[in-house]
Order: structure tokens, then sequence, then C-alpha cells
């Protein structure tokens, strides 16, 4: 029987927030858009994460108008997105009439899937956000693709992992998918997972898999994946593929052809898009976006079980602290900060706070004799729910007495987005109701990126406006 495997490419979005921080620009996409459209991926993720700060700040692009270009050209092939629960497309918790709005704009302006996931699978951070897409998503066939943070631990089980994945299909997601962003993931591993997951999951739930190629394993993990019956898989085409990104299209298309799991993809196709990125990349390169180490096999995090962008903050806080003899002390405690802290994913915004509290603990010579604000919220709450309890002498030591919340901590947000919309106005630069999200997610980058948008509407000089020199 053949199951053909579908694909989603990352070219538009994590592909070069990976390898070149998000900066690639509109302009740099609309040549190939239309014929991007005519491969027959599953979905381009081209929106969210990180493209909303970039495009504002370094770009001076309006994400909104982005992504209504991107839905311009692509006519058949849906847009996807990636949102951070409640933390939307910013890094702080928002209010649930915020949520909705987020989630309700990019359906209308043109996004058809749109996958949302929270660092410490803390359901009820995902809550208001799935089930924005359920309300918004029946007007324009929006499709909800619910995502695990993948990460390792005693506690994340094959158990925990179903558990989760089916608590997420229960709530309404149509796809659930294995976000594997630090690329801890193992090939055999994703093989169990996969089966684990494709026995217990509806017939009709699909299962799409998004790893990352930063330990060489990539490859691996999307055929083990792929003979264990996931439906979708995330790769990029391969000017911007492998190392920190997702492992390439094209050698995966070749691998699955005339075999039961063949994408239908015409690899010639592919050949002058590939060329067109090929272009990009170096131009990525020559203007300091793109470094090409990027691209290398780092085998640190299969070595030292954290996450590769943990390691490097890890050696830049002990390098500052003039202590980089005490690596090995400060890796070895990682896991035990983690184990007080009830086994959070190492991911942002938990692989910050635990990374720092063990420097804090090994460089004082005392466990939790310093504590950071962060550290001190993880423990009452406030990031949601961790997967364990956390260790109660610990957390006596670290909070001090200070209250814990065990409800979901946007309980405590009032609606905020008429307030916002009238500072918005107030400052005068409303433009449509998409400022308002975009000034809630990034208030300073937004408010410098209208003064730019604005000096250049009307005629003025509109770099010295954004630098600030120009009034506006
Ligand atoms: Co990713």
């Amino acid at each position: 029987m053949t199951r053909k495997v579908m694909i989603t490419d990352t070219i538009l979005r994590d592909a070069h927030q990976s390898h070149a921080a998000t900066r690639m620009r509109t302009e740099q996409m609309i040549p190939v858009l239309e014929q991007l459209d005519e491969i027959g991926y599953y979905s381009l993720e081209g929106w969210g994460g990180a493209t909303f700060d970039t495009c504002m700040r370094f770009l001076n692009e309006d994400p909104w108008e982005r992504l209504r270009t991107l839905r311009k050209y692509l006519k058949k092939t849906p847009i996807q997105m990636l949102l951070r629960g409640q933390n939307l497309l910013g890094y702080r918790n928002y209010a649930d009439d915020l949520v909705e709005k987020v989630v309700e704009k990019s359906l209308e302006n043109g996004v058809r899937v749109v996958r949302v996931f929270d660092a410490l699978n803390d359901a009820r951070n995902i809550e208001s956000s799935m089930k924005a897409i359920k309300k918004y998503g029946g007007k324009y066939g929006g499709v909800c693709e619910a995502a695990i943070s993948y990460t390792t631990s005693p506690v994340h089980t094959l158990e925990y992992f179903v558990r989760l994945a089916k608590t997420y299909e229960d709530m309404g997601a149509d796809n659930i998918c294995i976000k594997d962003m630090a690329n801890l993931l193992l090939p055999y591993d994703a093989y169990a997972l996969v089966s684990a997951l494709k026995k217990e999951l509806r017939p009709e739930t699909k299962l799409h898999l998004h790893t990352h190629n930063t330990t060489g394993t990539g490859d691996m993990i999307n055929l083990m994946a792929i003979q264990a019956g996931v439906d979708i898989v995330d790769t990029a085409l391969s000017p911007l593929a492998n190392g920190t990104s997702q492992p390439a299209t094209e050698p995966l298309v070749a691998t699955l052809k005339g075999t039961e799991f063949d994408t239908g993809i015409d690899l010639e196709k592919l050949i002058p898009i590939v060329a067109h990125f090929k272009k990009v990349a170096q131009e990525l390169e020559k203007d300091g976006s793109l470094n090409p180490k990027v691209r290398q096999v780092d085998v640190n995090t299969l070595i030292y079980q954290v996450p590769g962008g943990m390691l490097s903050n890890l050696m830049n806080q002990l390098k500052k602290a003039g202590k980089e003899d005490k690596l090995p002390e400060v890796l070895a405690e990682v896991p035990n900060v983690r184990k007080d802290c009830g086994y959070p994913p190492l991911v942002t915004p938990s692989s910050q706070i635990v990374g720092t509290q063990a420097v804090m603990n090994v460089v004082m010579g005392e466990r939790y004799k310093m504590v950071t604000k962060e550290t001190k919220d993880l423990f009452a709450g406030k990031y949601g729910r961790l997967p364990m309890p956390v260790d109660e002498d610990v957390a006596q030591k670290v909070l001090k007495g200070e209250t814990r919340i065990t409800y979901r901590p946007a309980d405590d947000l009032e609606p905020e987005y008429e307030k916002l919309k009238a500072e918005v106005e107030e400052k005068g630069f409303y433009t449509q109701e998409e400022d308002v999200l975009s000034y809630a997610s990034f208030p300073e980058v937004a408010e410098n990126f209208f003064k730019w948008r604005k000096a250049k509407n009307e005629g003025v000089d509109h770099d010295l406006a954004k630098s600030g020199v120009y009034p506006v």
C-alpha cells in the first residue's frame, strides 16, 4: 500500500531563522514563490517564530504585509506559522483577548496551519490559542497543530509523550507535532516515539515531525520516523539546510522516490528554486547574517545532553566570571538544577533559567545561595506547571515565603487589546488593527518601525526618523 509522506518546507522561516538570524527579506522570496506553490508541499512554513521581531527591528518590513504578500503568491500551498502559545510572537504572557486577536488576524491574513507549543508542555498555556484556532479556523480552513516540546529526562518517557499528545488531541488538535528544536531526539527513539503515537492517536490525526540537523542526526531521524509511520516531516531546501537548520529537502525526496513513502515531489522542479536560494544564501553570507559555521555538525548536544545554544551561553557566562575551568562542574550541575525544578524541557526560556542557576550554584560554591528572579518565578509556577513537582527543600530556599500559583499564569491578566489600541492611536501610528498586535508584541521595536513607516509615507528621510534624529 502506498502511503505518501508529506513535506513541510521551512525555507521561508526556520531555515533562515536557524542559519541567518531570520534575515531573509520578502523581496528575496518573491521571485520563486509561484514555483514553490507548484511543488506539492503539505505546507510552507513562512511566518511566526522570530519573523515578527526581525521584520520590524532589522528589515523595516511590516510582518503582516509579508504574510499578505506570501498569500498573494501561494494560492494552493498552505502557509504555516509557529506560535508560542500564551506568549504569542513575543516573550511574555498575553491576555486571552490578545491571543484570540492574533490568531484571528493570522488566519484572516493568510495562515492556514498554526503550529502552537508551550515550552513547558503545560496544556493550559496553549488552550486559548487552540480555542481561537478552532473558532476562526473553520472560516478559513485553518489547521490546528499542537506541538510537543521534545526533551529527554527521567519523566519524559514514551508514556508521558503519548499522554500529552492525547490531551492535545482531546483539546481539538488536528495535527500533533513532535518539536525537536534542540535535535536531542535520536533516530531509534524517533522510531519508538512515532510508533507509539501512531498506535494511540486517532487515525485522522496527522503526525508531524520537526527536527534540526545540528548534531548530524536529522536525516536519520526523519527516515526512522517515516519508517514508523509519521505523516509529515519538516525539511529545508539545501542552500539553507543542515547544521542548525532542518535536514535538506532534495535528498529526502530522492530517497523516498519509488518507495511506498514517495513524496510525489518532482526533483527537477526544485532545481531552479534551489539555484535562487543559493544566491540568497550568498547574499546573506555577504551581509554578515550567515556565518558558514552554522552548517557544520556539532556533537556537543549528544555528549552533554544540553542544546547547542545553551552550551555556548554557559561558556560565555563562565568566561565573564573568569571561571572557564568550572565548565565540567556546571555541566554536572545542570541536571541537578533541572531535577530540583521539576524537569522543564531545556528550551527558551527554561534553558537560560536552568543554565544561569547552575552557573551561580557552582561559582558561588553553595547551591541556591544566589537565585535569579526567573528561577524564583519558575519555582513559583509563573511560567506554568512543571512536568514534575519541584524539590520542596530547594523551593523553600529559593522562594523565601514568596507566593506560589497553581492556576494558569495568564489568569491574572486583564483584557489588554483596547488599551493598547488606544495607545497606538494616541501616538498617531494606527493604520490597521494588526498594528496593535505588532505593538503588543514588541512595543519599542514596533514604535520605531511605525515612525519609519510614517516618515516614508510622508516622503521625509525615514532612516533618520527611525534613528530618532528626525522628529515625527
Ligand atoms: Co525549529
